[in-house]
């Protein structure tokens, strides 16, 4: 068996080529993250919502850039000295400046950021005292998407340190609006991907990483093979027992069939871009027959600035408090929203992030005695499953 070979992200090394995904709200905890990172990979958290999270996590009430810092401490003392990334969406505009700073506060090792294009990172994150130690990494969906931003971010003397290249079967949003688009031959991730090779060979040796619909180890394989330095998974890491995904939420991973997954559009994401649900999700059947009365008081991803779902529930629903929900965040109120990657049908057991990574790396599972108090008890409470 020959190993997968090491990433380098800037001045980070991950021994694993494998960046588990950012996932909001709350889906990539500071657990998952921290046991990925344990087992070598990159763990990733979600800024979004995280003032909400880690508040209630600490006792104390934390603004956007305290709870992003507090949250990659807080994974980085699980994640054993491994890597830890913060994933910040562009749509989450409000707290876009304060998720970059107090990540980088925080002791980040990447920061990653999609869900619109990046233009503003590297400007944010030269004005840190840690800038040269990070390594910025947008997340495009063509060729195009990655020529605008090596010509917007060249302005300020400061190139990707990588590229998630996301293809349309990724859970999370995607870069289409539109569904038979996101389903177009072309748009297959082997051709996005050919797409951002062709641009890239103009800019130096950036690393590609892969992501959407990966599941197996001969498909992390595969992507390697290709010339991508590494992958990005989301949905194998969602349906594992370190996750911030509830008890019904994982219960859901592993019945769903593929007939069950569908990209949520009429009614859809306020941000306008689709993604993937699980159809018997109680909190997009409530979206589709217009029960739920228009209202968003969290406000993180919005449209131009606004959120479309505090007015009118026809074409958009709130996706934010659907989420919350769906991490035991929400109280009684909500109902839960289970968003996933088109793969999510295949899922049939709930794994511990070790068994996962030993099942990636098709090495064989050891179980981690020595996790920390907060991945066992995490692990303790999902064995109910
Ligand atoms: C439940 C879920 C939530 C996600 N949330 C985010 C997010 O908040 N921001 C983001 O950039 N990507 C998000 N993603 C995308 C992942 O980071 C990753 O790129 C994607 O899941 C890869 O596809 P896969 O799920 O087929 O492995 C999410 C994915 C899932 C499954």
């Amino acid at each position: 068996m020959i190993p997968f070979p090491k990433m380098k992200l800037r001045n980070t090394e991950v021994r694993v080529p494998i960046i588990q995904g950012g996932m909001g709200i709350g889906l990539s905890s500071y657990t998952l993250a921290g046991a990925v990172a344990r087992e070598g990979g990159m763990g990733v958290l979600s800024s979004a919502g995280l003032d909400r999270i880690v508040s209630k996590r600490h006792g104390q009430k934390l603004k956007a850039r305290e709870a992003a810092a507090q949250d990659v401490r807080d994974a980085k003392v699980l994640g054993s000295g491994g890597a830890i990334g913060m994933n910040i969406m562009v749509a989450v505009i409000n707290q876009y400046e304060d998720s970059v700073l107090g990540s980088m506060d925080g002791g980040v090792d990447a920061i990653i950021s999609g869900a619109g294009l990046p233009m503003a990172l590297p400007e944010i994150a030269l004005r840190h005292e840690r800038s040269q130690e990070v390594a910025l990494v947008p997340i495009v969906s063509s060729g195009r998407a990655m020529e605008i931003i090596f010509k917007r971010w060249k302005r300020t003397g400061r190139l990707p340190d990588a590229v998630v290249v996301e293809g349309p079967r990724a859970g999370g949003h995607i870069a289409w609006r539109d569904v038979a688009e996101a389903l177009a031959p072309e748009n297959h991730l082997d051709n996005l991907l050919a797409d951002v090779f062709e641009v890239v060979k103009d800019w130096g040796n950036i690393p590609v990483i892969a992501a959407g619909g990966i599941y197996t180890h001969e498909d992390i394989k595969k992507y390697l093979d290709m010339g991508c330095t590494g992958v990005q998974m989301g949905t194998r890491f969602l349906a594992t027992y370190e996750s911030g995904a509830n008890a019904e939420y994982k219960k859901m991973l592993v019945e769903c069939t593929e007939d069950d997954i569908e990209l949520a559009s009429k009614p859809g994401s306020p941000c306008g871009m689709l993604f993937h649900v699980i159809k018997q999700s109680p909190f997009y059947q409530q979206a589709l027959a217009r029960e739920r009365a228009p209202k968003c008081d969290k406000g993180y991803l919005l449209n131009k600035g606004h959120c479309p779902s505090k007015h009118e529930n026809e074409k958009t629903f709130c996706i934010c408090n659907g989420l919350l929900a769906s991490i035991d965040l929400n109280g009684p109120t909500e109902k839960n929203l289970y968003t996933v990657g088109a793969n999510a049908h295949r899922i049939d057991r709930i794994v511990s992030v070790r068994e996962l990574m030993c099942e990636l790396q098709n090495i064989p599972y050891v179980a981690d005695v020595e996790a920390p108090k907060d991945i066992r008890a995490h692990q303790k409470d999902s064995l109910l499953l």
